[in-house]
């Protein structure tokens, strides 16, 4: 069968996506706000980052909040803001990094949306984190064996995500490109799947 042409899948994902909020999920550094900012455009969709509305509704960067009342504080209103936030979709969702190790935030994402991981290797990830200083789980003498700690942490449950997504060291557009395919498929496959139960 020919290749779809993106505008046809991009047609397949808005029509079949019924109010649900796609939802992207992976480390620190796997391009979720940047592929998901671009998703959301492409899709004509809003776009909205989790961390961004923390910090918001906290009145204070991540960095402070880890500061100020530790990582446990901080996860309680992740948790809290992305059941929130879920409530108005259809829309891109970008999470942090830890959002989706938390069982009640992975239940409410698949109750209300689609969970895309976006799979990075750990150069590509370094490579990125290093252009910032605004993590602070990677504020530490080698943050290179955290990340790979992450890895080893994080990747069998992000692994429960619906669609898996490489994220690679390629132009966004190409990764956009295979997420909205990935959702294409995926939305087709439930159809079908629905038909026969
Ligand atoms: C975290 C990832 C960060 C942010 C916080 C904790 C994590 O978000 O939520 O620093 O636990 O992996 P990004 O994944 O957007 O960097």
């Amino acid at each position: 069968m020919p290749r779809r042409s993106i505008a046809k899948e991009v047609e397949t994902v808005k029509q079949l996506l019924d109010g649900r909020s796609i939802v992207l999920v992976g480390l620190m550094g796997a391009g979720k706000s940047t592929i998901g900012r671009r998703l959301a455009q492409k899709l004509d969709l809003a776009f909205v980052d989790a961390d961004a509305e923390i910090e918001q509704a906290a009145g204070k960067s991540v960095p402070d909040i880890f500061r100020d009342h530790g990582e446990a504080s901080f996860r309680e209103g992740e948790r809290r803001v992305i059941a929130r936030l879920l409530e108005s979709g259809p829309q891109v969702l970008a999470t942090g990094g830890g959002a989706f190790m938390n069982e009640e935030t992975r239940n409410e994402i698949s109750r209300r949306g689609i969970a895309v991981w976006l799979k990075a290797d750990i150069e590509l990830l370094m490579k990125r984190v290093r252009r910032r200083d605004n993590r602070p789980l990677l504020k530490a003498d080698n943050p290179e064996e955290v990340m790979q700690t992450l890895i080893e942490q994080r990747y069998p449950v992000y692994g429960r995500a619906d669609i898996i997504v490489e994220s690679r060291d390629v132009p966004h557009s190409s990764i956009v490109s295979d997420v909205i395919r990935a959702l294409a498929a995926y939305q087709r496959a439930r159809k079908a799947a629905e038909r026969i139960a």
